[in-house]
């Protein structure tokens, strides 16, 4: 029995019709090798002049450097959060997007909390600063007379995703 398998299998391989080789599944054409995507353009922030001014006077007073105090303070987000609302809203929108209705006719527009290039370019420091102080010839006012009230709406900006 084993012996005939035998037999048989090299019979059916040594037969003398030459084996036909399937014709190999032409490989597709390949495909040209998509262009490099673009890479993303690299997300940045050109600050306008003015904010680029305001950025150098804060660091001048050393205020770019102070750190909040009232950073992940609940109490003190939740009367930011309700001064931003009163204050900044109309301009930087309800959520912090920069899309308020009195700043979509502004250009420059608002300020976009939400936008992560933008927010890593400044430190908190320099934020408060500009609360106190104002982004001088933009649409930007001196908002905010306290300190403690600054740095609480700055405190309450810190917890938007980003
Ligand atoms: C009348 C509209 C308006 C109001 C109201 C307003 N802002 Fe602004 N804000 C602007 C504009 C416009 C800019 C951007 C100016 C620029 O880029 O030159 C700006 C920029 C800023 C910046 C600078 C962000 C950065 O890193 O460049 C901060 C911080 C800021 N605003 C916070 C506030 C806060 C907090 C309030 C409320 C107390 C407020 N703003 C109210 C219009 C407004």
């Amino acid at each position: 029995m084993l012996i005939s398998i035998v037999i048989s299998s090299l019979i059916a391989c040594g037969g003398s019709e030459p084996k036909v080789e399937a014709p190999k599944a032409e490989a597709p054409a390949a495909a040209p090798a998509p262009e490099a995507a673009p890479a993303a353009p690299a997300a940045t922030y050109t600050p306008t002049e003015l904010a680029a001014k305001a950025y150098e006077a804060a660091k001048a007073a050393g205020a770019d450097v102070k750190p909040n105090a009232l950073s992940g303070n609940a109490e003190a987000i939740a009367k930011g959060k309700a001064n931003y609302a009163g204050k900044c809203a109309s301009c930087h929108g309800a959520e912090g997007g920069g899309d308020g209705v009195v700043g979509a006719a502004l250009n420059p527009k608002p300020a976009n909390f939400k936008d992560k290039v933008r927010w890593d370019f400044t430190t908190v420091g320099t934020k408060q600063w500009i609360l106190m102080n104002g982004i001088a010839g933009s649409a930007m006012a001196k908002l905010v007379a306290d300190d403690n009230e600054a740095a609480e709406i700055v405190a309450y900006l810190e917890t938007l995703p980003r």
